[in-house]
């Protein structure tokens, strides 16, 4: 393969779903960096070893966080970013800030070091603080930092309207905008099945419901499994990687940085933008209600509380 992703955190639940993913899609070559070296070098050889009954000849490899493992980063095209501390049942996402912005801090300065030119998918909690620390901290245009939230949040919301309307997910489109925490701004006039929107189709009782089910989605998998979801937010990075590598320019909701989109001035939120090669190709801006726009204000505000306490 001529084409390099690293996945950090890469021996974790969401870090190796996101390179078995790349790997088994034949997406690129994978390079695991992890804390846990030994379990790194076997993560990356099981998943290679899987490889021939899947059909692809990426090959995966795991390394320890250290300058040797890091030197095998070097040039990747994409660098996903899974490390950090996950939610234990209870706990908010926003728990987490402090002590994972140290280990963006120390992550983004090997980015920087050996793949100057890739494209950052940060996916570590609080999501859109921790985009913006890696922002910040990378020196690199907002067009490289491309922050995984939206895409995994619609994709809860798709699930919860196929399963109301017994409908497949394929026919189901879902926008949701804003920080990835409780504020999240699910989009109910632009969500649709079969390109009905589901204004048509359901109550506003059931939209609700629906809503808010989505937007406690990642705390609903917490208290059952114990901690962080991995299954779907492994897949919703990898559909980023994916639409880069192939430059799809496909519409995802994303965290960005806006510079006056929405009204939103230096800050990184969930918004749909188009995704290519160079990474964010557009932002697309649709047009809000008052109420919308009002929650997505608000969510904007939560994030920035966040990033005014690390300074970024
Ligand atoms: C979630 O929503 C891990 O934040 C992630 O499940």
């Amino acid at each position: 393969m001529n084409r390099k992703v690293t996945v950090v955190g890469g021996a974790g639940n969401v870090g190796a779903t996101v390179a078995r993913a790349i790997a088994d899609k034949e997406l690129a070559d994978v390079v695991i960096i992890d804390l846990a070296e030994q379990k790194a070098a076997g993560v990356g050889l099981d998943m290679l070893e899987a490889c021939p009954i899947e059909g692809s000849d990426s090959r995966v490899v795991g390394f320890g966080a250290n300058d040797e493992g890091w030197a095998q980063t070097a040039g990747s095209d994409v660098v996903v970013v899974t490390s950090g501390v996950p939610r234990k049942p209870g706990m908010s996402r926003d728990d987490l800030l402090q002590i994972n912005y140290k280990i963006m801090q120390s992550v983004t300065e090997q980015i920087v070091r050996y793949s100057p030119q890739t494209i950052i998918v940060p996916v570590a909690n609080p999501l859109d603080a921790m985009c913006q620390a890696v922002y910040r901290l990378s020196g690199f245009p907002r067009e490289r930092v491309i922050g995984m939230a939206g895409v995994l949040d619609s994709a809860r919301m798709r699930t919860f309207i196929a399963m109301e309307l017994n409908v497949s997910v394929e026919n189901v489109h879902a926008f949701v905008l804003g920080g990835h925490g409780d504020t999240m701004v699910p989009l109910p006039r632009y969500s649709t099945v079969a390109g009905i929107p589901i204004t048509e189709l359901l109550s506003p009782e059931r939209i609700e419901a629906i809503s808010k089910r989505t937007a406690d989605g990642g705390a609903e998998i917490t208290k059952l499994v114990g901690t962080s979801a991995w299954y779907a937010p492994g897949s919703a990075t990898a559909e980023m990687v994916e639409t880069i590598l192939k430059d799809k320019k496909k519409i995802l909701p994303c965290s960005v940085f806006l510079q006056g989109e929405y009204g939103i001035n230096d800050l990184f939120v969930g918004v749909p933008v188009k995704l290519g090669a160079r990474g964010v190709e557009q932002i697309v801006q649709i047009t809000l209600t008052p109420e919308e726009n009002a929650a997505l204000q608000k969510s904007a505000g939560a994030v920035r509380e966040l990033v005014d306490v690390i300074k970024v």
